[in-house]
């Protein structure tokens, strides 16, 4: 998609004054404000109807404006390197002279920072004089946006301004790996463990699902599309939308394909804009075929198995 400067330098002014906006990324779409400005941040959780202790990640155009924020450190240096910009999130610890909103963080001493990918939010990053805090560009518990039609479906005129981005590429958010000690999977996400596991040279701890709530992220009832999933179904009801991870000879129009040779990375870009397709074709219930829990498909489970506790 081509860089539209008009739409650049809209977005800019929304935000110089300290409102919201929704902005693509490669992963899912953000609902972005100034990470410097308490009332930016404020608006955020209203918006989202996000509950205030759970703090917001923070987007940056690149390492030189991050170190003013958080202290760095060597893994943090070789993922960076690696893998950014892209889908990424980091957990740092704040440095005391940071100037990240203590709205964003719920006064947490650590900070969640991502490099996107997405070519039109880079170049918005560049022309700020400030980081972006943007959590996922839907209410609070539901599925996350993958399109700026989407993302209308859930704030309507509440929200002033779209940066329209086409579909996500990646369709699902960021692997969130905390560094401050023993790296440590907090989210799966769109990048795999797999390769994350070769720049670091080391077995990394998955706390994905913890008895203490570190990531709100983790709660069991997230991602839900409203109504009920079932999951590992070989049998489908007829009134259900059943979900295959790739095409098969039989046809109804029941059936929903993540991808059609049942591909990993496919399916996962698919999972969050068929979800929404089922619901906006007011289904009352969706059954999941057993998808392999293997690479990507580890990421696909996780957002199944938590929008199923519905
Ligand atoms: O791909 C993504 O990460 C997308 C795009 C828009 O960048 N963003 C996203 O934001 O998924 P959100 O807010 O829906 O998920 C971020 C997660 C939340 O579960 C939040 O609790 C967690 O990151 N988080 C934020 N700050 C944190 C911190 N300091 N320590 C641990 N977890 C944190
Ligand atoms: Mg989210």
């Amino acid at each position: 998609m081509k860089i539209n400067l008009a739409n650049i330098k809209k977005a800019k002014k929304i935000l110089d004054k300290s409102d919201c906006i929704a902005v693509p990324t490669e992963t899912v779409y953000g609902l972005a404000g100034n990470a410097y400005s308490d009332n930016a941040c404020r608006k955020i959780f209203k918006l989202k109807k996000r509950p205030k202790y759970n703090p917001l990640i923070v987007h940056y155009y690149s390492i030189h404006a991050l170190k003013k924020d958080c202290q760095l450190n060597n893994n943090f240096l070789r993922l960076y390197k690696k893998f950014c910009p892209g889908p990424i999130t980091f957990v740092l610890n704040l440095k005391k002279t940071s100037k990240i909103s203590k709205i964003a963080t719920n006064k947490k001493k650590t900070l969640a920072v991502r490099f996107p990918r997405h070519k039109i939010l880079r170049k918005l990053l560049e022309q700020l004089k400030y980081p972006l805090a943007a959590p996922s560009a839907n209410l609070s518990s539901k599925v996350s946006a993958v399109t700026s039609d989407d993302v209308k479906e859930d704030f309507g005129k509440k929200l002033k301004f779209i940066l329209e981005g086409g579909r996500s590429a990646i369709g699902i958010e960021s692997t969130i790996i905390d560094l401050r000690n023993k790296p440590k999977i907090l989210r799966l996400g769109g990048l795999e463990i797999s390769n994350i596991k070769k720049i670091l040279k080391r077995n990394i701890q998955i706390n994905i699902n913890p008895k203490k709530i570190f990531t709100p992220g983790q709660f069991k009832l997230h991602y839900s599309p409203g109504i009920p999933i079932r999951l590992n179904i070989k049998k489908v009801k007829d009134d259900e939308a059943y979900i295959l991870l790739k095409k098969i000879k039989k046809r109804n129009k029941n059936y929903f394909y993540l991808s059609k040779k049942g591909n990993l990375k496919q399916a996962s870009k698919n999972l969050y804009f068929i979800l929404r397709k089922i619901k906006k074709k007011k289904y009352k219930s969706i059954a999941v075929s057993k998808i392999p829990n293997i690479g990507l498909g580890k990421t696909i489970n996780d957002r199944l198995i938590r929008a199923s506790k519905y």
